[in-house]
């Protein structure tokens, strides 16, 4: 527990951290990265060029900071932290690392004085130990499931597939000829790429791409300009090489029972979750709806796969929008309508007493779809979202 004078000095001073923001925040990874160079193989260094996760981390503290009378008002955003640190393997020797260079950082950048960095020290402790008992929940929860461990584990590539012009599937098995442990359709897994081609260890999440089997995982990657690992694993990874991954992780997944109607909304390669989520549900008594939206039958991956499946289950609809249609693609037959994404088109089928709504792509496509539903008279319990990057309140 803090003490009242504690957060008397965290609440007064949290609005000229908050101001100092992009400032303390570049100060901050420049310091740690120079003092623990070692952390590089931790960060996307990728991520830190474009400063998203340099806002997430700023706006979680500052978030804390102002709430530090109230700190049950984070439970939320501290299970989604958790989750994605778990995929990092964070230690804790690594958060009294990161407190070091924060309290360092106050000091340098405001020269506040010895009562108030020992606040922020204290406080800092105290949010540094939700996550690290939360974290410690998660692993040992994993390595408790039939088929699920702690750490890195070796997985060989056991197939590759092409799904359209930038998606490939990768099928993984553990090289220990074990089984996996299962997930929860929409989560994701950790992996980590150790190669002469790159400078440094490289971490990145991919969602799980199919419903659970017992002995592989599947994820499905598109190929990003420029992008480090996407590019890696198109080009360079052959069947029987190794990577290593995390168990899987995630705060993003389908949690219906069988009467629960579901909407399945997806651009790009934001499908990944979603395809998961609708392979589970082939057995599923309420209504299923699949709407995807992608910029061309070139591009448009899993086409046949899920046609196959809408086929088959009565109870799945399947919706395609093509930004813009080649010459070659056909209206009815490679996809529905034309332009962007618009629910109303569609409208039946998503607005169903207590449907549950789960989607996923680029943030703009997301607060587009939000909007759309919102307008549907959807509210935003109903509402589920992943982001492929740090996660924004949408
Ligand atoms: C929960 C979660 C689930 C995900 N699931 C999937 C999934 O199922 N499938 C999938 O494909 N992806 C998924 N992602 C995204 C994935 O983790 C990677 O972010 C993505 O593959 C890009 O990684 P990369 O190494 O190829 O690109 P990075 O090297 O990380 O680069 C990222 C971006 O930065 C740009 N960039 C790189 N270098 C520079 C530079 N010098 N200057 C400016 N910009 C630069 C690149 O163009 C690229 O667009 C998921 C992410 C999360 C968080
Ligand atoms: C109390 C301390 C911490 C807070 C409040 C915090 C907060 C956050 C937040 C908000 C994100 C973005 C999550 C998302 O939306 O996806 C994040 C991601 C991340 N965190 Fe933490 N974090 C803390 C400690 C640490 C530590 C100790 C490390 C390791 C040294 C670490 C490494 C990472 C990494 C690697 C990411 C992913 C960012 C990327 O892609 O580069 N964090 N953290």
């Amino acid at each position: 527990m803090l003490s009242a004078k504690t957060i008397e000095i965290i609440k007064s001073t949290a609005p000229i951290v908050e101001q100092t923001g992009p400032n303390l925040t570049a100060h901050f990874y420049e310091r740690m990265f120079a003092g623990n160079p070692e952390l590089k193989n931790i960060f996307n260094m990728s991520n830190q060029r474009n400063g998203d996760q340099r806002e997430a981390l700023f706006n979680a503290i500052v978030a804390y900071a102002k709430n530090i009378d109230n700190v049950s008002a984070l439970v939320g955003a501290v299970e989604k932290i958790a989750h994605k640190h778990t995929s990092f393997q964070i230690t804790k020797q690594q958060y009294d690392i990161v407190g070091q260079h924060l309290i360092g950082t106050i000091d340098e950048l405001l020269a506040p004085g010895e009562e108030v960095l020992a606040a922020w020290a204290e406080a800092y402790g105290v949010l540094a130990n939700i996550f690290i008992e939360r974290e410690e929940q998660l692993y040992q929860s994993n390595e408790n499931l039939e088929g699920g461990w702690r750490g890195l584990r070796d997985f060989k590539l056991v197939e590759k597939k092409l799904e359209s012009e930038h998606i490939c599937s990768f099928v993984f098995e553990p090289v220990d000829g074990g089984t996996v442990s299962p997930f929860k359709p929409g989560q994701y897994v950790g992996i980590y790429i150790n190669s002469d081609s790159f400078e440094f260890q490289e971490i990145r999440q991919y969602s799980l791409s199919s419903s659970v089997q017992t002995d592989s995982y599947r994820i499905s990657i598109k190929r990003e300009p420029d992008g480090k690992v996407s590019n890696y694993l198109h080009d360079e990874l052959s069947i029987g090489d190794t990577v290593q991954l995390t168990s899987p992780a995630g705060d993003f997944f389908l949690d219906v029972d069988n009467t629960t109607p579901v909407v399945l909304v997806s651009a790009g390669v934001g499908l990944t979750p979603t395809l998961s989520m609708l392979e589970t549900l082939n057995q599923h008594d309420a209504p299923v709806t699949w709407a995807h939206a992608t910029e061309n039958g070139t591009q448009h991956a899993f086409k046949d796969h899920i046609n196959r499946l809408t086929a088959n289950h009565a109870n799945i609809d399947a919706f395609v929008w093509y930004n813009q249609p080649t010459k070659n693609d056909v209206e009815g037959a490679d996809y529905h309508f034309t332009g962007l994404i618009d629910l109303h088109e569609i409208k039946d089928a998503v607005i169903q007493a207590g449907a549950q709504v789960y989607f996923c792509g680029p943030v703009g496509f997301m607060q587009h779809i939000a909007r759309q539903l919102l307008e549907l008279g959807l509210n935003s319990e109903q509402m589920h979202y992943e982001c492929f990057g740090p996660h924004k309140v949408i």
